[in-house]
């Protein structure tokens, strides 16, 4: 019988985490004999963890708050996206045996605006960002990739913004939100990081930046999926911004993990994010 390849997705708490259905759904599509479970490890734990999956039975996993530093500490090697993003989110033990770490998120991001709107590189250079934290860094990383050549990186605590333009170099500009309104005509692509309104993160109030002035043809896009449409895609999309919502990125940055414990590359179908969309809209 062909060995049974199990992976996970582990966090502190992990019972939200939508990955299980993700995968899931790849396993059944591609029918292939393979598990993927949610396991709650405490900080704590974690580390023994990541360093047993092998001894557990385990190919690998997705690794999300708050592990995802020590896990890229952890790993015998690294991806470049993870190396320059800084955090891990997802492992892999290789032929070697060694514990491999990468980071999806970068790729999740670039390939859900792809998906959507395939000519979103394809103008301008000019990209605004919006916050600085973990999720910033992954999307600076990408649209470095893609080329962009001035990123302009607004954060509430500024000297945040000023560290990724430290570690990132010369084609980031760090600002504050009282210079961010003067940026929105300039920017081809702008992105919202921030977890200005995320549902659960306060009332529903308006996104503070008018998005009147952006460029024709400019693309707004989110990395929030919950609601779907945040107050920043909504003011952007009756702004006439080309908008993009985040689910695509969860999605998107759960392909090469499947490919990788599971040895299928698998496809982001509708069905798939119909599935997400009713399991969100039931939560
Ligand atoms: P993630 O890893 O998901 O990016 P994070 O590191 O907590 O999460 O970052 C959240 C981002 O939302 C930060 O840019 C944060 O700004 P600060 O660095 O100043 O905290 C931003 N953010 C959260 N609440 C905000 C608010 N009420 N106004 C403006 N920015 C906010």
């Amino acid at each position: 019988m062909a060995e049974m390849k199990q992976a996970f997705v582990t966090g502190f708490p992990i019972k939200h985490s939508r990955s299980p259905l993700i995968h899931n759904y790849w396993l059944q599509r591609y029918g292939l004999t393979g598990s993927y479970k949610a396991i709650e490890n405490s900080p704590e734990n974690f580390p023994h963890f990541a360093k047993t999956l092998a001894e557990q039975g385990l190919r690998g996993g997705n690794v999300t708050i708050p592990h995802k530093e020590t896990a890229f500490a952890l790993c015998e090697k690294r991806d470049a996206a993870a190396e320059a993003i800084g955090a891990v989110n997802t492992l892999w033990i290789d032929a070697d045996n060694k514990l491999n770490g990468g980071n999806t998120d970068a790729y999740g991001f670039a390939a859900n605006l792809d998906a959507q709107l395939p000519d979103w590189d394809k103008g301008g250079k000019t990209a605004l960002v919006l916050g600085a934290g973990g999720a910033s860094r992954a999307v600076l990383y990408a649209l470095l990739n893609r080329g962009f050549e001035k990123i302009i990186v607004v954060n509430r605590t500024v000297e945040r913004a000023q560290a990724l333009a430290e570690h990132f170099g010369s084609k980031i500009l760090a600002a504050d939100w009282d210079q961010a309104q003067g940026f929105v005509r300039t920017a081809d692509v702008i992105v919202n990081t921030t977890s200005l309104g995320m549902s659960g993160h306060g009332e529903a109030e308006a996104f503070p930046l008018d998005f009147s002035a952006a460029k024709a043809g400019a693309v707004a896009t989110d990395i929030v999926y919950i609601p779907l449409e945040t107050p920043f895609l909504a003011q952007a999309r009756q702004a006439g911004l080309r908008c993009v919502d985040g689910l695509g990125m969860l999605l998107h940055q759960a392909v090469p993990g499947f490919e990788h414990w599971f040895g299928v590359r698998p496809e982001v179908t509708d069905e798939l994010r119909q599935i997400i969309l009713n399991d969100v809209q039931k939560s």
